[in-house]
């Protein structure tokens, strides 16, 4: 059973850099949400409560975001504004959010082995708070159930266009059902042209706590950090690990463009904003 997701946000966000200096880039809007909340809407639509915050210097207003706010809430009681009241009671009602500080950003590898003391010895997903994946049914959710009928490790992965194959890492992996391949390989990062496949890992996945002790004797890899791809390559040589290529949108909104994209795509499903929205993007174009 999987009832522990971990959300890595203790990244530097160099990419959004100077807006991310003082203000965590997973608290940057989409719409009217911060975007780390869209991933733990996704987390608690797929059954799961208790999510394991990795965070570091300068991301306290994360932890500040999923808390009470008395002061806020008993303002907004006095003054009668109802819905929103609800809208913000909800966010500190909705999981239990345990924060781990990683003290030094060695990478994703290291900061998923930051949750281990909380996770302990069972099977746990790993949510990166920058991949916002639009789903009915959400993304996790059909990781878990596969993670269960599998019995192995679950990794979510999109086809992507050859020529940006360097951008991500890349699976060299056999289809063994409906979307569900069983991996051989991963690179990450390969130089154009040496790409096994244009089947890209992205930010979500369903790991068995045999992933610790690979990460903990991981050696730094591809830019002096530990590497999950690196870790998730040793997993695969000693326990079978699959790929759900997800249908659905996927937006990185630790991009500067995804993250633009992500905005406009979200506001188009609000019913007050897409008209006017709508007739800016026909007016521009
Ligand atoms: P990224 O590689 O996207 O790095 O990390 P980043 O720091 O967030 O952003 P850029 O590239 O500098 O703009 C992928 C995920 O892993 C987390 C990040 O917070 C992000 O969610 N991460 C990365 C950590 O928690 N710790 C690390 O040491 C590295």
């Amino acid at each position: 059973m999987v009832t522990k997701a971990l959300i890595p946000a203790a990244g530097l966000g160099t990419r959004f850099l100077p807006a991310s200096k003082a203000i965590p880039k997973e608290l940057f809007p989409i719409v009217d949400k911060p975007s780390i909340q869209y991933i733990v809407e996704e987390i608690v639509a797929s059954g799961i409560r208790d999510i394991i915050l990795i965070t570091g210097r300068g991301k306290s207003a994360i932890k500040d975001h999923f808390d009470t706010s008395y002061e806020l809430e008993d303002l907004l009681d006095k003054q009668g504004k109802k819905d929103v009241l609800e809208t913000v009671r909800k966010i500190s009602h909705m999981a239990n959010i345990i924060s781990v500080r990683q003290k030094a950003p060695r990478g994703l590898g290291h900061a998923i082995l930051c949750g281990r003391p909380v996770i302990g010895n069972e099977p746990f997903a790993v949510l990166l708070p920058d991949d916002l994946i639009d789903q009915e049914i959400p993304c996790t959710k059909q990781m878990i159930d596969l993670f269960e009928k599998h019995q192995g490790a679950m990794i979510a992965v999109t086809k992507v266009a050859k020529e940006n194959t360097h951008l991500y890492g890349i699976i060299d992996a056999k289809e063994v059902g409906e979307r569900v391949y069983r991996i051989k390989n991963m690179v990450e990062k390969p130089p154009p042209g040496t790409a096994p496949s244009n089947l890209a890992i992205i930010g979500r996945y369903i790991l068995p706590p045999e992933i610790f002790p690979i990460l903990e004797k991981l050696p730094p890899g591809r830019g002096g950090e530990i590497q999950i791809t690196d870790g998730l390559v040793e997993l695969a040589k000693r326990a079978p690990v699959y790929a759900f290529e997800f249908p659905g949108y996927r937006y990185d909104a630790g991009d500067k463009f995804g993250f633009l994209q992500a905005n406009i795509m979200y506001a188009l499903k609000d019913p007050d904003l897409a008209p006017r929205l709508r007739r800016l993007l026909k007016e521009i174009s």
